[in-house]
């Protein structure tokens, strides 16, 4: 009884196990996120096209830096705006799709990995 007991233990175990390692193979946020790396082409791609230098399109701010984006994640809700589902109000970018979930999930890391270079 007890014999069987540890057998499915250490199945489900091995089971959980080796799942995990497949989600780390497909998962496509890196085990630290760098702002240059990850952050950057991201932002420079969807949302530069108004948070320039000067701002376009009404935007109140520019996200070209590090420093800047930092900022709007800390004092402007960025990650609030990023994660509305599409068409809602407020939604970033504004007017525009969603971002894949993957690079949301990057910008979120950015700040759990205290804003890396
Ligand atoms: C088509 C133009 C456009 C694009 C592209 C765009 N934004 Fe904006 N953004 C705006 C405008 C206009 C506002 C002001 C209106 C508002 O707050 O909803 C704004 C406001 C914001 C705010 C709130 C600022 C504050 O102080 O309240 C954040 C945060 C933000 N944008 C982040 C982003 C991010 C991140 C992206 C890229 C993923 C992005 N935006 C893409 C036009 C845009």
């Amino acid at each position: 009884m007890q014999k069987k007991l540890i057998y499915i233990t250490s199945i489900l175990l091995f089971y959980g196990c080796s799942n995990e390692s497949t989600d780390d193979l497909t998962d496509p946020v890196p085990e630290k996120v760098s702002y240059s790396r990850d952050v950057k082409p991201i932002t420079d791609t969807n949302c530069i096209p108004c948070h320039n230098n000067p701002p376009l399109n009404g935007a109140p701010m520019s996200l070209l830096t590090k420093l800047q984006v930092q900022d709007a994640i800390i004092n402007r809700g960025l990650l609030d705006r990023i994660s509305r589902p599409q068409g809602a109000s407020g939604m970033m970018p504004n007017g525009g799709t969603r971002l894949p979930q993957s690079s949301i999930d990057i910008i979120k890391k950015w700040q759990t990995d205290n804003f890396s270079e």
